[in-house]
C-alpha cells in the first residue's frame, strides 16, 4: 500500500503539476481533495503543454483521476479537461465524489462583488467562486454533485440558496443537464480510494495551492478558502491519517506570491522583474504577474513542520541561472529577537526583517546544457547550483530528493 500526498510549501505555483506527473507514472489513482479551478497545474510532455484546473495533473501520466468531496467543482472545467485527456489518447476512467460541492455562476459573481467591497483590502482572488462556494457549504446551503441527480432535491436546495442570498440562482434545467452528463462518473471516492489502498495500489493525493494559503494555517485573511496542508488529504478525501505513507513537499527555488498579503522576502525593482520574466511568473489561471522574492526559511520550516514533510522536490532551479549572488533568508529579526520558524501571522510577519545569507550563483546555461545535466544526473549540475540545493537542505533539515530544471518532463535530476 502506498499513499503519497503532494503539498505546496509556499504560496502556490510551486510546480506541483509536474511533480505529480512524475510521481503518478507508476500510480493507479490520483486525487484532487481540496480547492477548485483556482488551481493551475501544468505539465509539459514532449513539448506539449497540458493545463489542468480541476482534474489532477497526474492523470496525464495515466493514473486514474478522482475528484473528492473536499473540492469545489467547476463542471465546465471538468468536462473540458476530460476531453483534453481523451485527446492525448488516455483512456479516461474517472470518478467524482457525490458529495463534492458545485461552483455556480452565482458564486463567481459573489466572489467579484465581495472583492470589490473589500476595496483596498481585496484578497486578490482568482474570482473562480471558491470562497462563496465553501461558505455556502459551511452554511449547509450548498449544491452538491448528488443534488444534480435528483430534480426534487435540487429544486428545494436552489430555493433555499435563492433565499439565503436574495439573488437569482442557476436555471434548474441547465443544472439537470450537467447532472445527466456527470452521472456516469459519480461515486463514493472515499470508499473507492480506501479499497484501492487495501488492494495494495498506489494512490497520489495532488494538493492545490500552498501551505501559506491554508485557511487555518496561512496568512489569513490573504488565503484561499480551504485547508491546503497535507492533513487535508485525509479530510478532503476520507482516508485515515495512518494510511498516508509519505508527504512530498514541493517548493520553488525562490518565492512567488500572486494576490495581496504580506511577503517578507519580496524583491522589487529590476532583479524582481528579471526573475519574473525568466520564470514566466504569470498566473496560469488568471494571467496576473506574480510577486517574486528570495527563499524564506522561517516560513519554509513552518510549512515543512505542519505537514510533516518526508522529502522535498525543488522546482525551477534553472531560473536562478545567471545571477551573480543568490540570497536566502535564514532567519528574521522581529523587534530585536531572532526567529527561525515563523507562524504565518500577518501582523507578526509585517514586523519581520529578513536576515540573509548570500551564496555564489552560476552562469547562464543553454537549453542544451540543461538537457545534458538531466541526462547525466545530479553530479552534472554546476557546483554552485549543488551548493545552493545542499544549503537549503541543511537549513530546512529535510532531504531534497528531486530537483526540477525545466518545465518539460525529463528535465529533472534525482539526488
Ligand atoms: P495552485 O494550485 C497560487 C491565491 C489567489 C489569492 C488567494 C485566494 O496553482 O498552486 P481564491 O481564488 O482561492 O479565493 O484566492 O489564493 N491562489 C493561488 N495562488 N496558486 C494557486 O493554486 C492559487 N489558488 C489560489 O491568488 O491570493
Ligand atoms: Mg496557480
Amino acid at each position: 500500500m502506498s499513499a503519497t500526498v503532494i503539498t505546496g510549501l509556499q504560496w502556490g505555483d510551486e510546480g506541483k503539476g509536474k511533480i505529480s506527473y512524475l510521481l503518478c507514472r507508476n500510480a493507479d489513482c490520483v486525487v484532487r481533495f481540496q480547492g477548485g479551478a483556482n488551481a493551475g497545474h501544468t505539465v509539459v510532455v514532449s513539448g506539449k503543454k497540458l493545463k489542468f484546473n480541476m482534474l489532477p495533473a497526474g492523470s496525464a501520466a495515466g493514473a486514474m483521476p478522482c475528484i473528492a468531496s473536499g473540492t469545489v467543482v467547476d463542471l465546465d472545467e471538468v468536462f473540458e479537461e476530460l476531453d483534453l485527456l481523451k485527446s492525448t489518447g488516455i483512456n479516461v476512467k474517472f470518478m467524482i465524489s457525490r458529495a463534492a460541492s458545485i461552483v455556480l455562476g452565482l458564486h463567481k459573481k459573489l466572489d467579484a462583488v465581495i472583492e470589490e467591497l473589500r476595496g483596498g483590502r481585496a484578497v486578490g482572488t482568482t474570482r473562480r467562486g471558491i470562497g462563496p462556494t465553501y461558505s455556502d457549504k459551511a452554511l449547509r446551503a450548498g449544491i452538491r454533485i448528488e443534488d444534480l441527480l435528483d430534480e426534487k432535491s435540487l429544486k428545494d436546495k436552489l430555493e433555499i440558496l435563492k433565499k439565503v442570498h436574495g439573488l437569482e440562482v442557476e436555471d434548474l434545467g441547465r443544472l439537470m443537464e450537467y447532472g445527466e452528463k456527470i452521472r456516469p462518473y459519480v461515486g463514493d471516492v472515499g470508499l473507492f480510494v480506501n479499497d484501492l489502498l487495501d488492494e495494495g495500489k498506489k494512490v497520489v493525493f495532488e494538493g492545490a495551492q500552498g501551505t501559506l494559503l491554508d485557511i487555518d494555517h496561512g496568512t489569513y485573511p490573504y488565503v484561499t478558502s480551504s485547508n491546503t496542508i497535507a492533513g487535508a488529504a485525509c479530510t478532503g478525501c476520507g482516508v485515515g491519517p495512518t494510511r498516508i505513507s509519505e508527504v512530498v513537499g514541493v517548493m520553488k527555488a525562490y518565492s512567488t506570491r500572486v494576490g495581496a498579503g504580506v511577503f517578507p522576502t519580496e524583491l522589487g525593482g529590476e532583479l524582481g522583474d528579471k526573475i519574473r520574466e525568466a520564470g514566466q511568473e504569470f498566473g496560469t489561471t488568471t494571467g496576473r504577474p506574480r510577486r517574486v522574492g528570495w527563499l524564506d526559511m522561517p516560513l519554509l520550516r513552518y510549512a515543512v513542520r505542519i505537514s510533516d514533510v518526508t522529502w522535498i522536490a525543488m522546482t525551477k532551479l534553472d531560473i536562478l541561472s545567471g545571477l551573480e549572488k543568490i540570497k536566502i533568508c535564514v532567519e528574521y529579526d522581529v523587534d530585536g529577537k531572532t526567529v527561525k520558524i515563523a507562524p504565518p501571522e500577518v501582523r507578526f510577519l509585517e514586523r519581520a526583517k529578513p536576515i540573509y545569507m548570500e551564496i555564489n550563483g552560476w552562469g547562464k546555461m543553454s537549453d542544451e546544457s540543461w538537457k545534458k545535466v538531466s541526462e547525466r544526473g545530479w553530479e552534472a549540475l554546476p557546483d554552485e547550483a549543488k551548493a545552493y540545493v545542499e544549503t537549503v537542505e541543511k537549513l530546512i533539515r529535510k532531504p531534497i530528493r528531486l530537483v526540477s530544471i525545466g518545465a518539460d518532463v525529463g528535465l529533472e535530476v534525482t539526488k
